[in-house]
């Protein structure tokens, strides 16, 4: 196997304060986690989807993947980055080359960004898709601004994340609590990670509301 996806699953979705998670949640009649997979399969570099995900949804979300290369869903933890790590420890046996993470709240990933992805790992440890900052920023507190923030050079990270998988295991073994991402730790190490083009329809459902964004985006494709 070369080239390993986890699928992040083991979130509660409390922002978006629905009764389930989101991951469980339809989009156009299919669970959010269903879609995210296949738009991790449908470019063709992916061998194998790990799911991770709460120890008492293994059995559920086993069933929405059935009929993909998916392994048996793993065991997540209370952060995200222990659930990465349990993510790598499933496959640290059959030791893929690359592992690619995903979120599984990330259900519209244009067709090419995986491949564009894992195309960039043969010149970099990492490869993340990213957005450039359009807004301008400003520093804020109480709703004062105290200043503008340059924006040159900013981007705003998306998923999914490639990383050759035996560095991104060990970094993840060596890591302190509190990455926001997996990038971060090749960053903090010193690793090239490169960007590849990401985009504005690669949106995480977090909040009210961005579930029936995406519905609306969806839709006019299926009239
Ligand atoms: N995730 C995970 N394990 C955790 C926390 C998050 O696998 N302990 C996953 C989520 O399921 C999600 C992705 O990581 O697909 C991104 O996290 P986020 O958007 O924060 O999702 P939730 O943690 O579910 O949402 P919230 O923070 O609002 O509770
Ligand atoms: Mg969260």
């Amino acid at each position: 196997m070369r080239v390993a996806a986890l699928l992040m699953a083991a979130g509660r979705g409390e922002r978006l304060g629905a009764a389930d998670s989101k991951q469980f949640l339809p989009l156009l009649g299919r669970p959010v986690l269903r879609r995210a997979a296949e738009v991790l399969l449908r470019d063709g570099v992916v061998d194998v989807i790990q799911p991770v995900c709460a120890e008492a949804e293994r059995g559920r979300v086993d069933s929405i993947l059935a009929g993909l290369p998916a392994r048996p869903a793993v065991a997540g933890g209370a952060t995200r980055q222990e659930s990465v790590r349990a993510g790598l420890e499933a496959l640290a046996a059959e030791g893929p080359e690359l592992v690619l993470v995903h979120d599984a709240a990330r259900p519209v990933v244009p067709a090419g960004t995986v491949a564009a992805v894992v195309e960039a790992l043969a010149e970099a440890e990492g490869a993340i898709p990213a957005q450039p900052v359009a807004d301008t920023l400003k520093l804020a507190e109480g709703g004062a601004i105290s200043r503008t923030v340059p924006r040159e050079g900013l981007h705003r990270a998306q998923t999914p994340q490639g990383f050759r998988f035996p560095l991104l295991l060990a970094l993840h073994r060596a890591a302190p609590a509190g990455a926001t991402d997996d990038a971060s730790l090749l960053e903090a190490a010193g690793h090239a990670v490169r960007l590849v083009p990401g985009s504005e329809d690669n949106v995480k459902i977090t909040y009210p509301g961005d579930l029936e964004r995406m519905e609306a985006a969806m839709l006019p494709r299926f009239l």
